[in-house]
């Protein structure tokens, strides 16, 4: 079965919604039947917040017309969106994902390992990473989370062919690492990440784009530009992720042996940075 995977890497302004909102949609204009577009995480809101009071002030003032315009973005697309919002509910915030199908919610995913100072800004996930049936079988992890690799595991478990991953990477190891999520899974991984500056005077972060197609044979199908703005979709063989087996006597997820893996680090205290 094939499908059209892509994403949308837009520059985005702290703290502006008209502006944000414009960039996606012209980007938008330029694409050709795509089956899911992947967005950047925090995509309306920007990501370098000063305090998390004004995390929780933006993400009230922008939640309603990000997540409209999520859903209206799927519609005109006749495609799933999946992107990055600041989700309040009553005091806490979350760095959430919206999967919106064809105009309609199908759920949000909270991220749920923080990096550095979102753990100021956000409470963390509390909900176990899920899969979206769309036509095919669709995981969503948010930037971070590439780091842990129980996430792509748990949902290549649950039977994810795709993992939509938006993103505000840091780390330049992050392509490369999310790539061996790719392989270690089969799975197709779509990372969106997105370019301009978060300039807060004090606190700068400029982010680099690179938004990356990552295949189960752990192949970069498609690496956007670095700094530029892009919107790429790419037709990918979803039978390529299904086949889990690595040789003819070794299978991704069957060969696992869970009963061995004495995890351990129950006796790691969650220390406070
Ligand atoms: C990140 O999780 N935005 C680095």
């Amino acid at each position: 079965m094939e499908v059209s995977l892509g994403f949308i890497q837009p520059r985005l302004r702290f703290g502006d919604l008209d502006w944000n909102m414009g960039r996606i949609d012209r980007l938008a204009d330029t694409l050709d039947s795509p089956d899911l577009i992947v967005l950047p995480e925090l995509t309306y809101t920007g990501y370098l917040f000063r305090s998390r009071e004004e995390a929780l002030e933006l993400g009230r003032r922008f939640w309603e017309p990000s997540l409209l315009h999520v859903l209206r973005l799927s519609e005109r697309l006749s495609a799933t969106v999946v992107a990055g919002v600041a989700e309040p509910d009553g005091d806490r915030l979350y760095n959430s994902a919206v999967v919106a199908s064809r105009g309609e919610l199908l759920g949000i995913y909270r991220k749920i390992h923080l990096f550095n100072e979102e753990k100021i800004w956000f409470d963390p996930g509390d909900r176990p990473p899920r899969v979206f049936d769309i036509g095919f079988r669709l995981g969503v992890m948010i930037c971070f989370d590439w780091a842990f690799p129980e996430v792509a595991r748990s949902l290549a478990l649950q039977g994810a062919d795709v993992i939509a991953h938006p993103s505000n990477l840091v780390f330049d190891y992050a392509y490369t690492a999310t790539l061996v999520r790719a392989r270690e899974n089969s799975v197709y991984i779509v990372t969106a990440n997105r370019v301009g500056m978060d300039d807060r005077g004090d606190k700068r972060l400029l982010f680099k784009g690179m938004s990356q197609i990552s295949s189960p044979d752990m192949e970069p199908i498609y690496r956007a530009r670095p700094y530029t703005e892009e919107a790429y979709t790419a037709i990918v063989d979803l039978g390529r992720a299904r086949d889990k087996w690595i040789t003819r006597r070794n299978h991704l997820l069957r060969d696992r042996r869970p009963e061995l893996y004495t995890l351990g680090g129950e006796e790691l205290e969650r220390e406070e940075a």
